[in-house]
């Protein structure tokens, strides 16, 4: 989501934004989520067969769109999502996030892509995404995939109680950078639950014991973006929402929603490929 520090206010300049309260889940809420989020990770195991040279991403969109409304008798979040056209998100080579699917959109061999899925089911959210290789793409490309994952598996890692969201932060910038990469910073993980995007704002970057502090049952997302280039972005003027890296290299993310729980985390989007 997009990262919000300031309100442009006319009259007083930039002015703080007011912190709004995190919705701390019951046990109840959290296993409507844990439906939720197997969903969605089901929906990015199915697509992975599809990603292949010479598909569109407006096919990969309406095989999910399918699925997700016919076998999982479920509801594509993106979809009409303040204005959103499509139900996942298809973000290729140096897109960085929010690419709109598309039939003049084909991929090729050696194409990098994030699959963003989120699904909603009996009212409660759950949002992962991965990269695909289409055919075979350079090891400059699978090396900056490998490290973005890193950065999301090292964060999970030391997700639980009484840490902060600076040390989040940090594990993922302090990564990405030590492997030459620059971290994305005008968009951020985002806690979720009936609500797609709700407090707190969970960024990619930041100092050690900074910030709000982890509880039990909150739930949000972590979802790091990495550039090969400069951290720098552009937002499309003429669709509004596909965001690009400034200087056209490439970029890739991973994301995963978490529940915070008494001594760790789950992590609710695990796919079965996944040993986490
Ligand atoms: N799934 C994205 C996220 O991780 C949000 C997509 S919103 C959309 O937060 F409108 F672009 F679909
Ligand atoms: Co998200
Ligand atoms: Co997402």
């Amino acid at each position: 989501m997009l990262y919000n520090n300031v309100i442009f206010g006319p009259a007083l300049g930039a002015v703080p934004r007011v912190p709004m309260p995190i919705h701390i889940k019951t046990p109840e809420e959290i296993e409507k989520m844990r439906v939720a989020g197997r969903l969605a990770a089901e929906v990015l195991e199915m697509i992975g067969p599809h990603v292949v040279p010479g598909i569109s991403t407006g096919e990969l969109d309406r095989i999910c769109h399918r699925y997700i409304v016919q076998e999982q008798d479920a509801i594509p979040a993106p979809l009409n999502y303040n204005g959103f056209p499509k139900s996942i998100c298809t973000s290729v080579n140096h897109v960085i996030c929010h690419g709109i699917p598309s039939d003049s959109k084909i991929l090729k061999n050696g194409d990098i892509i994030n699959i963003d899925v989120t699904v909603i089911k009996d009212g409660y959210h759950g949002d992962t995404s991965k990269m695909f290789c289409v055919g075979e793409t350079p090891d400059h490309a699978k090396r900056l995939i490998r490290v973005s994952q890193e950065c999301l598996y090292k964060a999970i890692a030391i997700v639980k109680p009484g840490i902060t969201l600076g040390d989040i932060g940090h594990v993922i910038q302090q990564h990405g950078e030590a492997n030459h990469y620059s971290i994305v910073r005008e968009y951020c993980g985002h806690g979720i639950g009936r609500i797609f995007h709700e407090e707190p704002q969970v960024l990619h970057f930041g100092k050690p014991g900074m910030g709000t502090r982890i509880q039990e049952g909150m739930t949000f997302t972590i979802e790091p973006m990495l550039n090969a280039g400069s951290r720098y972005t552009k937002l499309s003027k003429s669709d509004g929402w596909t965001v690009t890296t400034k200087d056209r290299r490439l970029s890739a993310q991973w994301e995963h929603t978490l529940a915070v729980t008494s001594d760790g985390c789950e992590v609710l989007t695990r796919r079965t490929e996944e040993d986490l």
